[in-house]
């Protein structure tokens, strides 16, 4: 209630308690929090759970995290066993580096109120930043002094070697120290369950041989290819809005925030990383990538696309006049027209299309040739068949081409896209009818046994998803029509039978299916794995919903049931096999020419490849 009553405005409605849900967009209050059970449901967009879920859905932290994050709250210290000693001593270094961030936060964000601070206070003012977003996002005066910080928070009772850990103090080879930021504006900067991680500290007015912004640098608790700025007061916002904004500096989140843009983030100073995208996806995977028109923005906008677009992004550019960052743009020409070149804003298809004109690439051959073989190459990134198969169409019809030609073009590009790893033994690519002698429509027979017994890899895949993932399952069910059908062996069907009955009772699914009296030794041996060993899957595959990103699972299902496909229609042809040795009547041979013919397809959707006949 309390952690929940921290994010949502919550009002006494008898037992319950209601407020607007953080999780979907709402006029009317429809999120009720039962304190009794200490639960929540949203009856508009149907979320439910308790606090760790809460945590976890909206801090998009994992299970452990959320623990942890509420233990910290109520003063309990989660002992971990399997800790070394030096594991503990460096998660109390820490620990004790987030919590004297949090104190400069607070000692900087006091000294804008002094004397001192006043003309930080006017800088920031003048910016037409609030109060409330100088709340908000931790902003901050650092007084012009070598140790005033380093004085107040020893006198806190920190070590000048946490200081040191945490970045607020530089330490010299000859062991002198003094503080790192000195005279300066500040920017807190958080992680994204708002814990403090470092500061930017912009200098209020230009000196020549002074960086306009000095920053923490990476430490114990900030590493820069892992956070966002801004993604913390964001992410609701990105959820909500379902898109993220995408600009560069700490000026250009707080301005589009406080102009009603609050799914604004920035990967402010660094060139944006797969980690930062990864972290971002959890939250939605639609992203506008704002950049000024110069050179160098064009060369930041192809990279962040190649790179966004291979983790599964929609994006979308939003190019500034020459000479504007989204701050300047905004206060100059107000957020109704920000507004319109975000709903304008191109494709990655179209807006490189229109560069590559503006830079003359396309007025000869050599040149388009270039430019669609750069396009093509970055459509072969798109996850989605369906939206490649779009795109390549699109960029067929403006460069007027065969489309046939760029599907060349793309096969030659893709390799095996599949996440399911195709099994050796169906990996064999030859032609089987050759010359119209039937004999040697036969395949080889080794190659096409399949393992009755032991369950395979992609059934495994499944059902970690149905076990650990309400989503998943979700989305197994209704989007895919997954049913114990879907699955060859018995043990994964009876599996995931225990699996649908614990769903459909809503009951908590892991430990309902584990307890359940119904499944044999073998059946449960294979379950312990799934949720236990968990390696044997993907490393980073855990218990938990959120930690697999949604795109993730989807890609996990479709290729698993693609591949359990395979192994049906494999099955099919052996079974036919064998009635071609009695009877090859006409008939017979061309349901096995059409099963072949199956095979083959679901082998090139494997390899990423998409036949329209198919
Ligand atoms: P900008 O110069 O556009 O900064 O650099 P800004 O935040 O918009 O600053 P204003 O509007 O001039 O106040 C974009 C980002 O690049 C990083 C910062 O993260 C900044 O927000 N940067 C820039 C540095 O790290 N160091 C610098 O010296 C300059
Ligand atoms: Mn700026």
């Amino acid at each position: 209630m309390d952690v929940i009553g921290e994010h949502v405005a919550l009002q006494r409605r008898g037992k319950n308690f209601l407020g607007l849900c953080p999780f979907h967009n709402e006029k009317t209050p429809s999120f009720n929090v039962n304190p009794e059970l200490g639960i929540y449901k949203c009856f508009g967009c149907g979320k439910s759970g308790n606090v760790i879920s809460f945590l976890m859905e909206h801090n998009g932290q994992n299970f452990v995290e959320s623990v942890r994050f509420l233990a910290n709250k109520a003063g309990i210290t989660i002992p971990t066993d399997d800790i070394t000693p030096k594991e503990q001593e460096q998660q109390n270094k820490t620990d004790l580096a987030y919590k004297a961030l949090q104190s400069a936060l607070e000692y900087y964000s006091k000294q804008l109120q002094t004397k001192e601070g006043s003309s930080v206070r006017t800088y920031f003012l003048n910016r037409d930043f609030s109060a409330d977003a100088m709340q908000t996002f931790g902003l901050g005066y650092a007084p012009d002094n070598w140790s005033a910080t380093m004085m107040y928070l020893i006198k806190q009772g920190y070590t000048q070697e946490t200081l040191v850990d945490a970045g607020l103090v530089i330490e010299k080879d000859d062991g002198k120290v003094y503080d790192r930021f000195r005279g300066r504006a500040m920017f807190a900067v958080h992680d994204s369950m708002g814990r403090v991680v470092g500061f930017g500290a912009r200098i209020l007015t230009d000196v020549k041989d002074q960086p306009k912004y000095i920053n923490s640098p990476q430490s114990l608790v900030y590493d820069k290819s892992k956070i966002l700025y801004g993604l913390f007061q964001a992410k609701q916002h990105i959820r909500q809005e379902k898109s993220s904004i995408m600009v560069e500096g700490y000026a250009d989140v707080i301005t589009l925030h406080e102009n009603g843009f609050r799914n604004a983030v920035a990967s402010s100073g660094t060139s944006l990383t797969n980690e930062q995208l990864d972290v971002l996806s959890r939250y939605s995977t639609t992203m506008y990538l704002v950049y000024d028109g110069d050179a160098a923005g064009i060369n930041a906008a192809m990279r962040g696309v190649e790179l966004a677009l291979n983790k599964g992004f929609e994006v979308n550019i939003v190019t500034l006049p020459n000479k504007e960052d989204p701050d300047s743009f905004v206060r100059r020409n107000g957020a109704e027209t920000f507004r319109t070149f975000l709903r304008n804003a191109p494709n990655f298809i179209d807006y490189l299309s229109e560069q590559y004109k503006q830079q003359g690439m396309l007025a000869t051959p050599k040149g388009q040739a270039e430019a669609v073989r750069t396009l093509v190459k970055l459509i072969s990134l798109v996850q989605d068949a369906l939206q490649r198969d779009i795109f390549l169409r699109s960029v067929a019809q403006r460069f007027s081409l065969q489309e046939q030609l760029l599907y060349d073009e793309l096969n030659k590009i893709i390799p095996s896209k599949s996440l399911v790893p195709v099994p050796q033994q169906y990996q064999q690519k030859k032609t089987w009818i050759k010359n119209g002698n039937k004999r040697e429509l036969l395949p080889p027979a080794e190659k096409l046994t399949i393992q009755q017994s032991a369950i395979t890899p992609e059934e495994k895949i499944l059902l970690k998803i149905a076990l650990v993932s309400p989503h998943g399952f979700m989305m197994m069910e209704e989007g895919f029509a997954v049913s114990t059908d879907t699955f060859v062996t018995t043990e994964a069907k009876t599996i995931y039978q225990a699996v649908q009955h614990a769903h459909h009772h809503g009951v908590e699914v892991a430990g309902h299916v584990m307890m359940n009296e119904a499944l044999d030794q073998a059946c449960k041996n294979i379950i312990g794995e799934l949720l236990f060993a968990d390696e044997q899957l993907s490393s980073n595959w855990s218990n938990f919903d959120v930690e697999l990103p949604q795109l993730d699972i989807k890609k996990a299902i479709s290729d698993s049931l693609l591949s359990l496909s395979l192994i049906k229609v494999i099955k099919q042809i052996t079974e036919i096999q064998n009635k071609l040795k009695e009877n090859d009547d006409h008939d017979t041979i061309l349901a096995y020419m059409e099963l072949v013919k199956r095979k083959n397809a679901i082998d090139m959707q494997l390899r990423g490849i998409t036949i329209d006949e198919f």
